[in-house]
């Protein structure tokens, strides 16, 4: 039985067609798989079926009726649940009580709610401590306690939207178990990925999405294979528009990357054996699906892991041994993906955050000169446009955008020689993709190398000088973005 048809979904943004027609079916008690590279409109799909916007047109039917829902409760009551790439969990609350959150009788005792909670996650194998307070969780436990949100409230459908980015690969696999687990009982799984092992391991079908269209419905998985994938997901070699003009004098090497490996906790070579290097005013593109080493290797060459073998040199120095502020002191500035964990600091206001580089410069001691940390945070805001309601009100108001002009233009403001750039623009809306791209551009031609960390392939076509492709911890391949096609790009990604 169909248990989700999308029939002709167009949604359209101010300048951007997100949803063209887009159609999606789920039988149910089947995990189905959303693919699609970045930008593709999966989200957005997904939140006209979990109410959070509505279509400009098509249809939305469940178990064969159909819904036009006004919003997300309208959607959850008619038992469409979505687990959302960033988390909506209140840190300071406990794991039941965020379950039970508006769901539960308002006088009930907070130890009943603690063991129902308790039995809900037993059923579908969660491995979670209902008493504990959500900060002190891993990302792997948030998300199950997000899960347990929608099964609180009997999901039938539940939409899991890139479940995999936050996880370990034990994670990931458990989560695949409890997917498993959840289809059985006739429950219908949409989970939206780009990570083509998993697909296989976890899901029954896909349906694939390219700009905003479905171009492959419900396709068996076992006859999904890494060539074909590619293909749908990035489509026929396509001319690039507003491809920057290259840097044609490439200067001296501003960062050098010898033989570096990193390993993760559990033993693995995340990063195996990488070289590269950047020029002063080059941009050097990396390409690759999430969670093949990309994150890892930005993390070390910035000083936040250490390396288990190789080197890091910055203009000619080597940089390998040094913490990350004295790496940042001898030029490397690092956007990390992580944007309000390891970039910025949610709870303290813009000033503070503007300083935290360079708050050794603005005072002596605990005496922090609070009038040039002002002009500073000002001086931010108003080059890189940052719209902030109040300068000392922390920074969590803030949208994506405005953060990470933010946290750009901190990083910047040292002069650095060399920016590493984690999926600078992600999750930006049109404008701040722009704003981002274009001080990146600046830069190059300013003279700064700049290693660009992308998920986002016509981003890399359009600024990278040399395009290289990330893949189970290696460079796996060098494409010269001029001549290189998509096809062949996303080829590289996906290990064909
Ligand atoms: N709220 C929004 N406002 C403007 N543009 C948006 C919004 N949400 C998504 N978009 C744009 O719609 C397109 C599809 O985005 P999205 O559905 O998030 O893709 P995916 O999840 O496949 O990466 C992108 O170009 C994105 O920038
Ligand atoms: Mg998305």
């Amino acid at each position: 039985m169909t248990a989700v048809e999308l029939e002709g979904i167009w949604k359209r943004f101010p300048g951007v067609i997100a949803n063209a027609g887009a159609s999606l079916s789920v039988r149910s008690g089947t995990v189905h798989a959303v693919l699609g590279e970045n930008g593709a409109g999966k989200t957005t799909l997904m939140n006209v079926l979990a109410g959070v916007y509505t279509a400009d047109e098509g249809s939305v039917r469940l178990d064969g009726v159909e819904q036009r829902f006004a919003n997300p409760a309208a959607a959850i009551a008619a038992g469409v649940g979505m687990v959302y790439q960033e988390f909506r969990l209140i840190p300071t609350f406990s794991v039941a009580e965020n379950v039970a959150l508006g769901a539960a009788p308002a006088i009930v005792a907070k130890g009943a709610i603690e063991k129902q909670v308790g039995e809900l996650a037993e059923r579908f194998g969660l491995a979670t401590e209902p008493g504990r307070q959500v900060w002190q969780l891993s990302m792997g436990e948030r998300q199950r306690v997000e899960i347990l949100k929608a099964l609180w409230r009997d999901a039938k459908v539940l939409i899991l939207d890139e479940p995999t980015a936050v996880l370990t690969p034990a994670e990931a696999e458990e989560l695949g178990r409890i997917t498993s687990a959840m289809a059985s009982e006739g429950r219908s799984i949409i989970f939206i990925s780009h990570k083509l092992d998993e697909v296989k391991a976890f899901c029954d079908e896909a349906t694939v999405l390219r700009g905003g269209k479905t171009v492959a419905s419900s396709l068996p998985v076992d006859e999904l294979d890494p060539a074909s994938m590619a293909e749908l997901m990035v489509g026929e070699a396509t001319a690039v528009s507003q491809r920057r003009v290259r840097t044609t004098e490439v200067g001296a090497t501003a960062l050098s990357v010898t033989n570096v490996t990193v390993v993760d906790v559990h033993g693995r070579h995340v990063v195996d054996d990488v070289s590269l290097s950047v020029g002063a005013g080059e941009i050097v593109g990396i390409a690759g699906v999430a969670g093949n080493g990309q994150r890892p290797l930005a993390d070390a060459l910035a000083g936040l892991t250490s390396l288990r073998s190789g080197t890091v040199s910055v203009s000619g120095t080597d940089v390998s041994a040094l913490s990350p502020g004295d790496r940042n002191d001898a030029g490397l500035a690092y956007v990390p993906e992580d944007r309000l964990g390891v970039g910025l600091a949610p709870r303290m206001d813009a000033v503070e955050n503007a300083m935290m580089r360079n708050y050794k410069t603005l005072g002596s001691g605990a005496f922090v000169d609070r009038k040039a940390a002002f002009d500073q945070a000002e001086g931010l805001i108003d080059r890189y446009q940052i719209k902030v309601g109040k300068i000392d009100a922390p920074l969590a108001g803030l949208s994506g955008g405005n953060l990470q002009r933010l946290l750009v233009g901190r990083e910047l403001d040292g002069e650095p020689e060399v920016l590493i750039a984690a999926q600078p623009t992600r999750g930006l809306d049109v404008q701040g993709v722009a704003a981002i791209q274009n001080i990146l551009v600046e830069q190059a031609a300013a003279g700064v190398g700049i290693l660009l960390i992308s998920e986002d392939l016509e981003e890399l076509f359009a600024l990278s000088d040399r395009l290289l492709v990330m893949h189970e911890g290696k460079i796996a391949a060098n494409f010269d973005p001029d001549a290189a096609t998509r096809h062949a790009v996303g080829a590289a990604m996906t290990g064909a």
